[in-house]
Order: structure tokens, then sequence, then C-alpha cells
């Protein structure tokens, strides 16, 4: 019990840091193999503006194709994803941050509210890869939103990273309408 307990103290510290005093989470990066196996399952346009919005240390951001045209941002390069103008952004892709150390409280899962604000903005195509708790935090009622908001999933790809928990999914979202990941919106007890 000891044991396990100074583990997760250990894990979690290895994977925070802090900016201008804020606790940032989530600084493990993906492996640049899997960065480039995403990159190349997607059909790029000459000249689509692309944005990393959480590059980190660039697993995505440096292996973008030549032919598009690239921005990033990473709060400990002094850039939040927030700060971004996205108007002429076309297309972002990213491992977003499990937790982004908001709102001063305990380590939370800021998925959806990652999800939502992208949905908000006029970019037409996300793919973010994420958790199975990031993916279960997308609830019927979020999925709604999501869907009101015109963003929508087109496709998942199962991926195994056993260095982290296991499997992680790859989600392709566009502006297409598309209800082949549908919901019920009541509860069943
Ligand atoms: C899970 S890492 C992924 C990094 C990189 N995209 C990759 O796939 O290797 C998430 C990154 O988001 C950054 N981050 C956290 N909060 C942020 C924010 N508000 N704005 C921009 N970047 C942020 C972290 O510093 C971290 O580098």
């Amino acid at each position: 019990m000891i044991i396990f307990f100074l583990f997760n103290i250990i894990s979690t510290y290895n994977k925070m840091s802090i900016y201008n005093n804020k606790i940032i989470y989530d600084l493990h990066q993906t492996p640049v193999s899997l960065a480039k196996e995403i990159i190349n399952s997607i059909n790029w346009n000459d000249n689509e503006n692309v944005c990393d919005p959480f590059a980190g240390d660039g697993s995505f951001y440096e292996n973008l194709p030549s032919n598009v045209k690239k921005s990033y941002a990473e709060i400990t390069k002094g850039i939040d994803f927030r700060d971004i103008d996205y108007k002429n952004i076309e297309t972002i892709i990213s491992n977003p941050p499990y937790d982004l150390g908001e709102d001063n409280r305990v380590r939370k899962n800021s998925f959806y509210k990652i999800l939502e604000y992208f949905s908000l903005t006029p970019v037409k195509r996300i793919i973010f890869l994420c958790s199975q708790s990031c993916f279960n935090s997308i609830t019927p009622k979020r999925l709604k939103q999501l869907h009101q908001n015109g963003l929508y999933i087109q496709k998942i790809t199962i991926c195994n990273c056993k260095k982290w928990y296991g499997r992680y999914y790859v989600l392709y979202m566009t502006r297409d309408v598309n209800m082949m990941v549908d919901y019920f919106i009541n509860n069943f007890d």
C-alpha cells in the first residue's frame, strides 16, 4: 500500500512542471514512431494550415509533412493554446494534456474541456491521441453538445503504447455530420 502510494507520488511528479506558478501536468511525450504513424495515416493538402496546440517536444509538430504550413502552442514555451487565433487553422493534431492544471483542484481530466473549446473554433479537422479515461469523459450529453457545436467523430484508431497505460485511441473529428458514434441521452438504472 505504502509502495503504491509512493509510486503514485513519484509518477505524478515526473509528469508535472511549474510554469508561471501554475502546475502543468502531462509532460509525457508521444513516441515519435507513433506520431509518425498517425501523421502517415492522414491525407494532407498542399499549404494546409496545421497547428499542434500542445506541442511538447514536438513529436507531431516536427514530423508534419513538408507541404503543410505549421504552427504550435506549448505552455512551457510561453504559448497557451488559447493564445492562438484559429481563424485560418484547418487542422489541429496533438496529444492533449490530461489535465490543464487549472481551477486549484486535484488532478482532473480536462479532455472534454479542450474538445469543447476547439469545437467552438472554426477549425475544420481535429486529430487527438487520447487515453481510455479521456475517451470515457465523452458522455452522451457531452457528445450531443459536440454535435450541436458541429463536431463529429469520423474514425477511431486503436493503438498500443505499453510504456503508458496500454490502449490509446486516435480520434479523427471533422465538421461532416456522422452518427457512426451515437448516444442514448437517458440514464438507465
Ligand atoms: C501529453 S503532452 C503531449 C506533447 C506532444 N503533443 C506530444 O504528443 O508528444 C501535453 C503537452 O501540453 C502542454 N500543455 C499543458 N497545458 C497547456 C496549455 N494551457 N497550453 C498549451 N500547452 C499546454 C504540456 O506542457 C505538454 O507538453
